[in-house]
């Protein structure tokens, strides 16, 4: 595992910026594999720039994201669908055809997993996976305890990741309870991870991925195992490290 220190929030995107910036120039049809939440905001702050300034193209490239929420539809607010769409596919023009998400209003979930497994197939997997890391060190939507064997599937959301992602909602009630995520197995397919963190609040569950025992309570701890993963992290994400 490579791992760039850099000293707060805004290096950490834009590094993370760059590396994708470099993939997709490098190979236009390159396949990304995308998260949201508040860690790579910054880093899509700065792709959208670049296409402005510099043109970069992204007329090629897929995107697969992480996951979605049951029960929400791409034009709520909430769902993963509108955050991408805003925060990154519509400025970067990114062809929407190209874009991918799990369904959150299929009627049966199970196939839509299935559905999207098979998506991910045939787009030839994914070339470059941004991650973040939750507090209790999920990936996706991946909660401690899931088997590092998992492919996409339906999850409960915990009471600590409902917690944490209150804050884009009115109450911690309005949480959807469910949600649908590549699984484990899946994410460790792509050709190269990207891990970007950031925060004090980051630091003890990054010391335990990098270096405590590869367990499945801890699910970003597999990443050991993963032959070409960068983490870019903060200082403060890495205080219990240093
Ligand atoms: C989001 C996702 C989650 C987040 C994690 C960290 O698509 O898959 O695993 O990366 O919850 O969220 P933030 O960045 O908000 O701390």
């Amino acid at each position: 595992m490579k791992i760039i220190e850099v000293q707060n929030y805004d290096q950490m995107s834009q590094q993370a910026a760059k590396i994708i910036i470099e993939t997709v120039q490098d190979r236009p049809q390159t396949v990304l594999g995308l998260a949201t939440g508040g860690t790579p905001l910054g880093t899509y702050t700065y792709l959208v720039r670049d296409h402005q300034l510099n043109g970069t193209s992204y007329k090629q490239v897929h995107t697969v994201n992480l996951d979605e929420y049951v029960g929400k539809a791409p034009s709520d607010e909430q769902s993963y669908s509108y955050y991408m769409n805003k925060h990154l596919f519509e400025p970067a023009n990114i062809p929407k055809t190209q874009t991918y998400l799990p369904n959150g209003l299929a009627a049966n979930l199970e196939e839509e997993a299935e559905r999207y497994t098979h998506t991910l197939q045939s787009l030839g997997g994914v070339d470059l996976q941004l991650l973040g890391i939750g507090k209790n060190g999920h990936i996706g939507f991946n909660e401690p305890g899931t088997s590092f064997d998992s492919e996409t599937h339906v999850v409960q959301l915990t009471p600590s990741t409902r917690q944490a992602n209150a804050k884009y909602f009115s109450s911690e009630s309005e949480v959807p309870t469910q949600a649908i995520t590549l699984g484990i197995a899946t994410i460790m397919k792509a050709k190269r991870i990207l891990l970007i963190v950031s925060g004090i609040e980051k630091a003890e569950i990054l010391y335990q991925c990098l270096y405590g025992q590869i367990d499945e309570q801890i699910p970003a701890s597999i990443l050991q195992k993963h032959p070409h993963v960068t983490i870019i992290a903060d200082q403060e994400a890495l205080s219990v490290v240093n």
